[in-house]
């Protein structure tokens, strides 16, 4: 089988937003006790954050990490994570039936930013609180001195503010389980008034409303039409998740679902087109895909915990799904995706990033490793950074339950012009047959292959584990060569590779 690719130069999509490769951390399970937060872990620094981790996460290079929630935003107090530990409440979680200690809060949060190199994403509550609470976290985390909560923050002893651009206004709220659930007006209304309040405090924010929990949603996507009329002068991206499960064990229907990921980036696209042409506005706004990863191995195992059988835990094993060398293939088919729509998506979040449907795990006062999807994820966020070429791909295709026409080669391009480099990111779909790829690379002048990785496996369903932490990693690729401008690789099948040309 054979597939051709024309990469020029010139033909661009779109500058790649660094924060495309962003991730997430919830109070949930075990992302921030015993994930990031571990005070009696051997590795554990001053502050009680895991070292091992630490170092796994700085080599991601994340531009930032979104934070508190998720579903527990939607009920969580950001005012009893702050001040002394000891005076910290435990609070009853109700997104996830658990218990939060509060022993980490927006300070610790930060220092750990700082620690691994990255930037705070932060949600504010708008299920059981409002507006009200929003601006004081507001003005507690970003206003340098002599109001109340600025003030209350430099007694905590954080003299600076922390300045942080990105804010979420809510989580999820068009679904029925999240505490405060509101109706798209009802949503659209509030988001508008807390956008106005934010901004009368900062112009200079960047806010994010919510959009829809995912395109199965029956409100998908009246609600985002909705909720942008009352809200699109006021934020800057509307947000979108979606998770992605093998269920039946059908791997072609499987590796489709990045097809229909598209499919609804390009209808929220529209939606948001719809409202500016409405709004006779002159401003864009972009999408926030602020929850994106592969979500079913643990849903079994966490029922007892979800419907409340196992009382209030703190700090359980929950959504720990182990990802297999097919979740590989995903992982590299949704970056994809987000690379090929770099005009509209410029924020997204690998959900989550330490134990909690994660690329990095740990044992509680063990080891932390790396899981299959953690390479797809820092090829991308390492070398994804440039200009996403606007690719000719002539590829042969397959038909899934409900995709028609899967193109067995995925492939995206980057050009980074400062470093001169080009960078191919290619899953080959086939599970049976492999895939002689050719590039015709226009305008790059004379390049030579820098760098070629490989990632295949016999068995789909191989798996990283504390005692096995390299059954499933990226192997140096052999005979990739560029030829009188044409790049030649053979792709093996059920494989994802990235060759990189300077
Ligand atoms: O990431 C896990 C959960 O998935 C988040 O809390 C919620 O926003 C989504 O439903």
């Amino acid at each position: 089988m054979k597939a051709t690719v024309t990469a020029h130069k010139d033909y661009a999509i779109s500058r790649i937003d660094d924060r495309v490769y962003g991730a997430f951390l919830e109070h949930l399970g075990r992302a921030i006790y015993t994930g990031i937060y571990e005070p009696d872990h051997p590795t554990a620094d001053k502050n009680g954050m895991r070292g091992d981790v630490a170092k796994l996460v700085k080599d991601l290079n994340v531009p930032m990490v979104r934070y508190p929630g998720g579903n527990f935003v939607s009920a969580y107090n950001w005012e009893d994570g702050i001040g002394p530990r000891e005076e910290r409440p435990v609070r009853l979680d109700l997104a996830w039936h658990t218990s939060e200690s509060n022993a980490v809060g927006i300070h610790e949060f930060a220092d750990w930013c700082d620690t691994v190199g990255t930037q705070m994403m932060l949600a504010v509550n708008l299920g059981s609180r409002g507006l009200d609470a929003a601006r004081n976290f507001v003005e507690y985390v970003n206003h340098p001195g002599g109001s109340y909560w600025s003030d209350q923050r430099i007694k905590n002893g954080r003299k600076d503010p922390w300045d942080v651009k990105l804010w979420c206004l809510g989580n999820e709220m068009d679904g029925p389980w999240q505490v405060g659930h509101k109706s798209a007006d009802e949503y659209g209304h509030l988001a508008n008034e807390t956008a106005k309040a934010l901004r009368a405090f900062d112009k200079s924010l960047e806010l994010i409303v919510c959009g829809s929990s995912n395109a199965k949603m029956p409100s998908y996507p009246q609600w985002e039409a909705t909720v942008l009329d009352h809200t699109y002068d006021a934020i800057d991206y509307i947000s979108l998740h979606m998770y992605f499960a093998n269920r039946e064990k059908n791997t072609p229907n499987y590796l489709a679902l990045s097809v229909e990921l598209e499919n609804y980036i390009n209808s929220v696209a529209g939606v948001i087109q719809f409202i500016k042409a409405k709004k006779r506005s002159k401003k864009d706004v972009y999408i926030s895909f602020d929850e994106w990863n592969v979500w079913y191995h643990s849903n079994q195992q966490d029922r007892k915990i979800l419907e409340g059988n196992d009382g209030w835990p703190h700090a359980p094993a929950l959504l720990e799904d182990v990802y297999n060398f097919e979740d590989v293939l995903q992982v590299g088919l949704i970056l994809n995706a987000f690379i090929r729509r770099a005009d509209v998506v410029k924020i997204a979040c690998i959900a989550q990033l330490v134990n909690v449907i994660a690329p990095i795990m740990t044992d509680p006062k063990g080891a932390a490793w790396r899981q299959t999807i953690y390479y797809p994820y820092y090829f991308a966020s390492i070398y994804g950074r440039g200009t996403a070429l606007n690719l000719v791909v002539n590829s042969p295709t397959y038909d899934a339950d409900n995709v028609k026409g899967v193109p067995f080669a995925d492939v995206t391009g980057v050009h980074n012009e400062d470093e001169g480099t080009l960078t191919f990111f290619a899953v080959n779909r086939n599970g049976k047959e492999a895939l002689d790829l050719e590039i015709a690379l226009e305008g790059f002048g004379d390049a030579t292959i820098i760098d070629h990785q490989v990632m295949t496996h016999a068995n789909l369903e191989a798996v990283n584990t504390a005692k096995n932490p390299d059954e499933v990693v990226p192997a140096k690729g052999t005979g990739a060569s560029i030829k009188s401008g044409k790049l030649s690789v053979s792709l093996p099948p059920h494989s994802y590779q990235m060759i990189r040309a300077k």
